[in-house]
């Protein structure tokens, strides 16, 4: 599908946007295995966590759906040998955490996935979940992965990469798991599964950047609202940032502070943001904040930082051509290895726009103060760089083109709809 955008003069009004992704993903998975039925208000409507409710389906949980209303009635416990192979479609989420509730289960599961997610590092997760006992099979550390399940032991775990996946892999097999299971973090991230293991009435342990649970513990059904997705929303607030005078307010969307830092990074890059309200619902913080567009001055992103911003990454990356300043991104190789190579994509698709940037092995330098004209760009069946460019475009000169618009639907299928509500 190809979305022709045009230029704008400025970003007025408000949006609400449907449930937080990786909140989704971890609601589905715990209320699979609670006890009881929950209920989710403003679930994602993203393709990803449809996956994972499939997946959830076809292990025995029951599944009822009205749009963003979703019931799940969970298995209390052990969960039932699928069917079929479990199809994890786009998601990386869907297949690393739940590997880990699969590696503990008493029968064989497959999960398989699309061709991005088929050439996605799995070895990530083998090596832990064999640790402790699953004997799991893959393509040379790639999907289809066959996980024997078995009794597993628990373990303290320092992975190697900062990832809010792996660590939750293991935290969630070590629900399942005899004794503790503890991740030490090298970067402290996301810390969803945590939160949503508490809001479900489970035990979850964090000393500085270890976090432990302990095996066998019951799990009872919740009913939530589920907080509007800040990743989708920091394509409004990048559009925001590149306009003065712009201002947009957002509605009831997560604050959880391992995902806020975007709200830092672009108060720092001259984007006013301030706090209309914030409450805590569940362990996750949730408020209404506005955006004033000011001077887009640009600026340095590494270290923490980057992997903390990861999702984000390419929008500001997309539109710091425009920054005064312009912008460097270093640390951020992860980028790399997600549902496309988001730093080549990036640099390429900014070509395309007649912008110079420089590519880094771990990032990218922007230059700032450039004028971009429209251009075909290409959204390599990535979500995120699909409406990182539909943002660009906005202040380029002419027409721009996004080629395979429909990946939008991974995360945010109502993206243009609620884009062309704000722009004017
Ligand atoms: C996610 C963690 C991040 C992120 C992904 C969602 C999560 O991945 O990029 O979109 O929900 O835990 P990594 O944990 O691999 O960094």
């Amino acid at each position: 599908m190809d979305v022709k955008v045009s230029s704008a003069k400025k970003i007025r009004g408000s949006v609400r946007t449907a449930g937080d992704k990786s909140v989704s993903h971890r609601y589905a998975m715990l209320a699979g295995i609670a006890e009881g039925t929950s209920e989710f208000e403003n679930f994602s409507s993203s393709a990803d966590c449809a996956s994972t409710l499939g997946c959830m389906e076809a292990l025995g949980a029951r599944v009822r759906r009205n749009g963003n209303h979703v019931e799940v009635d969970g298995v209390g416990g052990t969960l039932q040998a699928p069917a079929r192979e479990l199809d994890c479609g786009n998601s990386g989420s869907t297949m690393r955490m739940l590997s880990g509730v699969l590696a503990a289960q008493p029968f064989t599961s497959v999960m398989i996935g699309d061709a991005s997610l088929s050439k996605r590092p799995m070895r990530r997760v083998i090596d832990p979940l064999e640790k402790m006992g699953a004997r799991i099979e893959s393509h040379d550390g790639c999907a289809p992965l066959t996980i024997h399940g078995a009794k597993l032991k628990g373990m303290v775990y320092e992975p190697p990469v900062a990832s809010a996946q792996v660590k939750s892999c293991v935290l969630l097999a070590g629900l399942f798991a005899d004794g503790e299971t503890s991740v030490i973090e090298p970067v402290r991230t996301r810390d969803h599964t945590e939160l949503a293991v508490k809001a479900f009435g489970g035990e979850v342990l964090r000393e500085g950047n270890r976090v432990s649970v302990r095996g066998g513990q019951k799990l009872r059904a919740v009913k939530a609202y589920v907080p509007g997705d800040l990743s989708s929303v920091t394509f409004f607030l990048c559009a925001a940032a590149l306009f003065p005078g712009s201002n947009l307010v957002v509605d009831s969307v997560l604050l959880n502070p391992t995902r806020s830092v975007v709200l830092d990074v672009l108060t720092a890059m001259g984007v006013k943001i301030s706090f209309i309200s914030v409450e805590e619902q569940f362990g996750e913080l949730v408020g209404t904040l506005k955006a004033e567009g000011d001077v887009f001055k640009g600026g340095v992103i590494r270290g923490a930082e980057s992997a903390a911003l990861i999702d984000e990454l390419p929008a500001i990356a997309a539109v710091a051509p425009y920054s005064a300043g312009g912008v460097e991104i270093r640390d951020a190789a992860e980028l790399r290895v997600k549902e496309s190579d988001r730093i080549s994509a990036v640099v390429r698709n900014l070509r395309a726009m007649g912008a110079e940037v420089e590519e880094l092995p771990d990032g990218m330098r922007i230059p700032g103060g450039q004028k971009l004209h429209g251009a075909r760009i290409e959204s390599f069946a990535d979500h995120r760089i699909a409406m990182a460019f539909a943002v660009a475009a906005l202040r380029a000169e002419g027409e721009t083109t996004i080629t395979g618009a429909e990946a939008i639907a991974v995360s945010f299928p109502e993206f243009f709809e609620a884009l062309g509500k704000i722009v004017e």
